[in-house]
């Protein structure tokens, strides 16, 4: 069976009650229980982490190259910031799809750069909570490619 590594980033566990007018109203528990849903149906096995710590993300990128066929990120603020997240994941060499629930090119423009989009196979964004359903499903094709 394959084996995908979802993370979400920084604030992601707010989802819900954080900014509904830019996030919308869904809660992580749900998206995860869409996540859950596709993957059952597709065969294929999810682990699905939250971490507002950068050093607890690039940890679990690391260990990811061993044990898992690909990564659904959405790294949240750190999609802006973080060299280390982009290190970790050019450096395991998993298939990964980042993914943001608003659209970061219509927003502010601190918010127009990702240092994560050039290290993976591609990003999916501006699709509310369904950024994640269409991520995954994206990372299903490539893997059965
Ligand atoms: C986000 C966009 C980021 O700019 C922001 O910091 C987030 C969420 C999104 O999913 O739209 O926390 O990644």
């Amino acid at each position: 069976m394959k084996k995908i590594l979802v993370i979400h980033g920084p604030n992601l566990n707010l989802l819900g009650q954080r900014e509904p007018k830019v996030y919308g109203k869904v809660t992580l528990e749900a998206i995860n229980k869409e996540l859950k849903k596709i993957a059952k149906k597709n065969k294929v096995s999810l682990m699905i982490k939250q971490s507002n710590h950068e050093g607890e993300i690039v940890d679990l990128i690391g260990q990811a190259r061993l044990k898992f066929n690909a990564i659904l990120i959405n790294p949240a603020a750190y999609t802006h910031t973080s060299v280390a997240i982009r290190d970790a994941l050019a450096a395991s060499g998993v298939l990964t799809i980042e993914v943001h629930i608003s659209n970061i090119y219509s927003r502010e423009e601190f918010r127009h750069k990702s240092l994560i989009s050039p290290v993976v196979q591609g990003t999916i964004m501006g699709f509310g909570y369904k950024s994640y359903t269409l991520g995954l499903e994206a990372l299903l094709d490539l893997l059965n490619a």
